[in-house]
């Protein structure tokens, strides 16, 4: 009688692994929060630059020299579209976060553009 109890438990044992296992967030979706991936999108420069004369240019310079913010003339020496992306999506210092203020593929465009800025 008792073998059967034991095989009981550790059945259910291993169903609740299975589910957990299907249910807990993946070591790599932990790894995406954390570093959001640019979702890929082809570039287009001119709405690009749209997008950064409404949103960026009040701080980074309307040719982009800088001011408040740093230079970004020859920011694509500097940084990947993956870096811009990532900074632009999430601020930094007194730059606000673009997440949610911009779609994803409007910042990815974005960082695509000035990362051909060398
Ligand atoms: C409120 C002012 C402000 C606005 C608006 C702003 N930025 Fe910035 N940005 C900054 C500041 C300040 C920094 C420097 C942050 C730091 O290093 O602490 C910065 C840094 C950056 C950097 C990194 C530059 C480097 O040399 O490290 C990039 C790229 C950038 N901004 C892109 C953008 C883009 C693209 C937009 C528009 C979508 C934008 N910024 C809008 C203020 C701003």
């Amino acid at each position: 009688m008792q073998k059967y109890i034991m095989s009981g438990f550790f059945f259910t044992a291993c169903i609740v692994a299975i589910v957990l296992m299907f249910t807990l967030p993946g070591k790599e979706q932990v790894a995406e929060e954390a570093k959001p991936s640019m979702p890929e999108v082809v570039l287009d420069a001119a709405s690009a630059e749209t997008v950064v004369k409404s949103s960026c240019i009040s701080c980074h310079g309307d040719q982009l020299q800088g001011g408040v913010g740093p230079n970004l003339e020859k920011i694509g020496s500097q940084m990947t579209p993956e870096e811009i992306y990532s900074l632009v999506s999430k601020g930094k210092g007194i730059m606000p976060a673009f997440k949610g203020k911009l779609k994803d593929e409007e910042i990815a465009n974005v960082a695509q553009w000035l990362a051909t800025k060398k």
